[in-house]
Order: C-alpha cells, then structure tokens, then sequence
C-alpha cells in the first residue's frame, strides 16, 4: 500500500470514528440490497433526484438576477418581468439557466407521474410501503405549491391571471372564503405583496420540506426495501449471511445502470432546452411573454399543462349541492383528485400485488384511468365547450371510480398465482 493510500485509509479511519460515512455508504449503496429485477420503470426514482438537483441549482444562479418586484421601471414594463427579460439577453448563459429551469419543472411532472404511475403498476404503495408513499404524496403536493408559486415569478399575463383564478378559488370556501384569498394574496388583486411572498415560498420554503421529504422517503424506502416489476418480497428469501438471494448491491450494479437513464434523460433535455424550449406552448405558454396586464385579461387562461388533469375536474362540476356553489364543489372534487392516490395503500384488497399477476378487471380499471388522466389532461388546456364538459364529467366520474371501487374490484378479480422467486436470469443469479 502506498503512503497516499494509508494515509487515506487513516484519514477514513478517523472520520468514522465521528461520523458514520463508510456506515452510511454500506447500508445505502454497497450493502443496500435492491432486487435483480428493476426494468425501466425504475429508472424515475433516480430521474427525479437529478431533476430536483437541477432545478436547486440553476434556480441559485436565476435567483441571483431576478428581481420580485411588481412595479414599472422607466419604460413600463414590470421590474420582476424585465429582469427575466434580462436574464435572457444580457446576463451571459442566462437563456440556457433559465431554459433549463422552465424545461426542468415540465420535466419534473413528467418523470413523477411516471414514477407514481410505476407504483401503481406494481403495488409498490402496499404494506410495507405505505409510509414510502405517504411521503410521495406530501411530496407532490409540495410540487405542485412549488410550481404554482414558480410560475407567478416572471409575472407575465399567464402567470398574473392564472394566480388570479387559482387564489380566486379559495373564496368558494363557505363563511371564510373571501378573507382567506384576500389573507393569500395579502392584497385586494394579485400585486407586489403576492409575488413577494410567492418569492419566498418558492425559493426557500416549499424547496425546504421538499429536500426534507425526498431524505425521509428514501430512508423509509430503504428501511423497508425496495419492491420489484414482481411484486413479491425478496427478504423473505435469504442466504446463509442475510442477503437476499435475489438481490443485487445498489453499488455497482444500479448506480452504473441509472447512469444510462441519465444519459438518455439529458438527452431529451437537451434536445428541448436547445431546440424547443416552449414545446408549442406548453412548457412555456405564449400568453406568458407578454407582461402582467391587470387591466386586461386573457381571452383564455388555462394552467400549464401539468395542472390540467385536475383542472378539468374543477370546471367539469357544474351543479350546485346542498345550496352551496359549484365553484365550491368543483374545488373539493379538484383537490380530491391530486391526493386521493394517498389512499391507494388502503383501497386496493389484490391478492398480487404487480400488474403481472393481477386479473382483468383491475387491468381494465387502470387502462381506462390512463385515458381519463391524459383526456382530462388534454381537455383542460382548451377553452370549455358543452360538448367538452360533458366527456370531461365522464372521465371524472371514471377516474374518481377507479379509486373508489377498487376495494370491491380488487377484491373479487381473478389473478394469477404470484411466483416464489423475482423473474428474471440476469446479473448472475444465485439458485
Ligand atoms: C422529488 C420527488 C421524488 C424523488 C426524488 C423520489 C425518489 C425516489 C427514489 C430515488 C426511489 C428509489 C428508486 C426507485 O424505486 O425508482 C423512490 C422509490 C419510491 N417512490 Fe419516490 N421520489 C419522488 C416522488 C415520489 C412520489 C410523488 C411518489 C408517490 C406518491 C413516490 C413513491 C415511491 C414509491 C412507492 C417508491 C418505492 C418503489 C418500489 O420499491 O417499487 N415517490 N423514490
């Protein structure tokens, strides 16, 4: 041994002694053993640690040159907008911070609802994971907050009138609805002291717990361990030492198998960050380069298109009940659409817990879910029409069943017998 290298090894040595690094490297890497099975559903998990790194940092660098403040500078334009003009054009690389961190947020739906949409596949919310997702849950409703304040910052039209309606929603609340919006906005119309509070929650606050949220995840995560496309317990087979006879050490083998998620991930990214950072409008809504108007609204407002699913919910109640209004109803059944997936873990009764053993009724169940979740999603980025709100109120009705009866389904639907051992023949399988 070198002396570089012992002088290394004491080095090591003595931070362990005060601090568990090799402990920690051990038993969530090189000893955390996760099952030989992960396909590309798995790759989200890592995908949404990267986005979220992304978004810390180049929203460090944006903060630098963005400027919260909602008066007109000499030529008129809003200080807070002008200054994201500023980034654009004069501040050297800031198109490409800023692009990255416009295309970052879209990113980071994509890569969650794909990562949620794997625990469904799989069972991964089911006993002994329900803390794994209860934690999700918090932190996708983190994300949204996150997103909402986000979007107010460059105060353009889209941003101004979009907070308008979303914070106009609360005072469809019965008695303390009107207070309350007024108590959000700290201001009779969205103004000055909205966005600087919007600043504050989207740069420190929300940012905070979500970091916080994503660490109690993991650790739960790991605590527990890791499900499979299989959907059965690897710790219920182990060998003579403990480990797991089908499972792998994250390190190497799912390090160096991320990075190839990765790779393909920035490539995407690239390509939309360098080409096509609007995406037609939907990662960035044309409305939005033009600077908040207080006197003039919108001809259609709609959120970006993350928000949409849940959007047409709001809009697809349009029946008063118990002499209270619709806006009030339609809020309710909004809200209950984004955390209804927290029930998940108590809702479904399956005997197997993946896709791959389920019966038909669940896989038509889901199915249709899909359609519903991309057609309200589409729905809800165009204006309304008769028509349109009639198939929005079906797909809610159908999404809304497909949690609220699958006690009965997942109960009586016919599955497959689940396996002993994970199937696959990869990464040196031990007999
Ligand atoms: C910032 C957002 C998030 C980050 C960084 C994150 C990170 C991770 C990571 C690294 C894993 C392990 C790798 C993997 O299984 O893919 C994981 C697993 C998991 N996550 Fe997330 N997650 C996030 C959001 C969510 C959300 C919104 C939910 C659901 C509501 C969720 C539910 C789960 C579940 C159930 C597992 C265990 C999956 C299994 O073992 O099959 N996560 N997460």
């Amino acid at each position: 041994m070198s002396v570089v290298n012992a002088r290394l090894k004491d080095l090591l040595g003595w931070v362990d002694e005060r601090f568990p690094l090799t402990a920690s490297w051990k038993a969530h890497l090189s000893e955390y053993y996760a099952p030989k099975n992960f396909n590309f559903w798995y790759f989200f998990g890592s995908l949404a640690l990267l986005v979220l790194v992304i978004q810390i940092v180049t929203g460090i660098f944006l903060v630098m040159h963005f400027k919260p403040d909602a008066s007109l500078n000499a030529a008129g334009v809003p200080v807070a907008f002008a200054s994201v003009e500023y980034i654009m054009r004069d501040v050297p690389w800031g198109w490409l911070i800023r692009y990255m961190h416009s295309t970052g947020a879209s990113a980071f739906f994509i890569v969650v609802y794909m990562h949620m949409f794997r625990g469904m596949l799989y069972g991964s919310y089911r006993k002994p994971r329900e803390l794994i997702w209860i934690f999700g849950m918090l932190i996708f409703l983190c994300l949204m907050a996150e997103a909402f304040f986000g979007y107010l910052l460059p105060w353009g039209q889209m941003s101004y009138w979009g907070a308008q309606v979303i914070v106009n929603l609360f005072s469809a609340i019965p008695f303390v609805g009107p207070d309350l919006s007024l108590w959000i906005r700290g201001d009779y119309v969205v103004g000055d002291a909205t966005l600087n509070r919007f600043f504050a929650f989207h740069v420190i606050a929300v940012p905070l717990v979500l970091v916080g949220l994503v660490v109690a995840h993991i650790l739960a995560l790991h605590e527990v361990g890791s499900n499979n496309p299989d959907g059965i317990e690897i710790k219920k087979k182990k060998d003579a030492q403990g480990i797991p006879l089908d499972g792998i050490p994250f390190h190497p083998y799912y390090t160096v198998k991320d990075i190839m998620g990765v790779v393909v991930f920035l490539m995407v990214f690239s390509l939309i960050v360098f080409f096509a950072p609007e995406v037609g409008g939907y990662f960035l809504e044309y409305n939005n380069f033009f600077p908040a108007n207080p006197l003039q609204t919108p001809p259609h407002i709609a959120p970006v298109w993350y928000f949409t699913p849940f959007y047409s919910i709001l809009r697809a109640v349009t029946y008063p009940l118990f002499g209270v209004d619709a806006k009030f109803w339609g809020v309710v059944a909004m809200g209950a659409s984004a955390m209804i997936f927290v029930l998940l873990p108590w809702l479904d009764r399956s005997p197997a817990k993946s896709i791959r053993y389920r019966g038909p009724i669940y896989k038509t169940f889901l199915a249709a879910f899909v359609i519903c979740f991309f057609t309200l999603g589409y729905l809800g980025v165009l204006p309304p029409t008769p028509a349109r709100t009639l198939v929005s109120q079906i797909c809610s009705v159908i999404y809304f069943a497909f949690f609220l009866l699958m006690p009965v389904y997942s109960s009586i639907d016919k599955c497959k017998p689940e396996p002993d051992r994970v199937t696959s023949s990869g990464h040196g399988a031990k007999k």
